[in-house]
């Protein structure tokens, strides 16, 4: 089962919903929010709006026309910064979205165990149980480490605040241990969730002799805080190298989840989510392009979905034909994958050979010899000569 988040804007209260997001982040004087919500609401538009395209273009020209007024940042007063510098250290995001996270059941259980432990935190604290309170989260690039601890602060109702470790290392190295702490402070504030991303920057240069007391200091500062996090807060940390992670680092955390390429079925939930709202997309290409995409991540798909969406309104032409013709570049020049994907073009989309071919970029002869060699003709496709 994959579960994408409830969030979405595309359902029956989903009007309501909009509005309340609406007042509580404009009454908190968040400009970047509100446009922020407002691009959430061009995405997926509330049923029961009349006119979808009317709807957006009016929202569309509403932040424009407020896009002169420098947003109130409520919060930036307070952010630690860097020296005279006065950049922020973190990032401070008043309404996280993980809207269409998709992950597999496994993995989201155990998400969805984190929020029922908050919804249930008396009863736990009462019981002596304690609450997940420092989460360690692995992966690969691109499987939505950072999109998760948006999920998770949206699913809270927190603000999600973001230290990326490797840029504070690298740019601030003697004053590092410093900067880390004033952030820890800042976010135990107030209730929140604290990813520290990009984690294993404070692994990485172990061998580089300069750097090791630094690094030393801030792996210490880090193992306090852990050790001391108050289970107000949620403190998410994630890296692509676990490996690179001292054990005993990696042995602080309460909880430690290791997320996948996505499978199938999460390809699929990906691409009906990007597609949501979005009218005439054919589901059957869509699912045939979740097979195609095998073995690619999260983030390449969405990636792969914008550059098919911007191609395909510049061209005129379905999404999906931009879809299937990018992948089908990717399947091996001959063979079974290539031959697969013509059957199915061709008996369960009912395209000519023809079709095929010039989405393919192949001859339509080699279309048919491969249709044939995959078995086609047992499958009483229209097969063109
Ligand atoms: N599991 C997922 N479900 C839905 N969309 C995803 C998922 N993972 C990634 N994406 C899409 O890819 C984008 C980038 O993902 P994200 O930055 O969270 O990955 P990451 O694992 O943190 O990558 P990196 O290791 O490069 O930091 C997301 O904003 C989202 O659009
Ligand atoms: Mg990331």
């Amino acid at each position: 089962m994959v579960t994408v988040s409830r969030t979405d804007y595309h359902s029956p209260d989903g009007l309501e919903r909009a509005v309340i997001d609406l007042v509580r982040v404009g009454t908190r004087g968040h400009g970047a929010g509100v446009r922020q919500l407002a691009s959430r609401l061009m995405r997926s538009v509330p049923m029961g709006v009349q006119d979808t395209e009317s709807f957006r273009d009016a929202v569309h020209q509403a932040i424009a026309s407020g896009s002169d007024i420098t947003g109130l940042r409520c919060t930036s007063g307070t952010v630690p910064t860097e020296g005279d510098n006065a950049q922020p250290l973190a990032d401070v995001d008043l309404l996280p979205d993980g809207d269409g996270l998709a992950l597999d059941e496994t993995v989201m259980s155990q998400l969805e165990e984190i929020i029922a432990e908050r919804e249930r935190a008396d009863e736990l604290r009462r019981a002596g149980a304690g609450l997940t309170r420092t989460l360690l989260l692995s992966g690969p690039p691109g499987v939505g480490k950072t999109m998760t601890a948006g999920w998770l602060a949206q699913a809270l109702g927190l603000p999600l605040v973001l230290l990326d470790l490797s840029s504070v290392v690298s740019s601030y190295l003697g004053t590092s241990g410093r900067n880390i702490k004033s952030v820890f402070d800042y976010a135990k504030s107030g209730p929140c969730v604290l990813l520290l991303d990009e984690f294993d920057a404070i692994a990485k240069r172990r061998d580089d002799d300069t750097d090791i007391g630094e690094l030393k200091r801030i792996v210490n500062v880090i193992l306090v805080e852990l050790d001391h996090w108050p289970d107000t807060n949620l403190l998410v940390a994630a890296t692509n190298h676990p490996q690179l992670l001292d054990a005993a680092v990696g042995r602080r955390f309460d909880r430690s989840l290791t997320l996948p390429l996505p499978g199938l079925e999460q390809r699929h939930a990906i691409f009906r989510h990007l597609a949501s709202g979005i009218d005439g997309v054919d589901t059957q290409v869509l699912d045939l392009v979740a097979e195609l995409s095998s073995g690619m991540s999260s983030s390449d798909l969405t990636r792969l979905w914008s550059l098919a969406r911007r191609r395909s309104i510049l061209k005129r032409v379905a999404v999906t034909d931009v879809l299937v013709s990018e992948l089908a570049r990717h399947v091996e020049d001959s063979g079974s994958g290539r031959d697969r994907l013509f059957l199915t073009l061709h008996s369960a989309l009912g395209m000519s050979n023809r079709q095929i071919a010039s989405l393919t970029g192949v001859s339509h002869p080699t279309v048919a010899t491969g249709i044939k060699r995959a078995g086609g003709t047992k499958h009483g496709g229209r097969t063109e000569q």
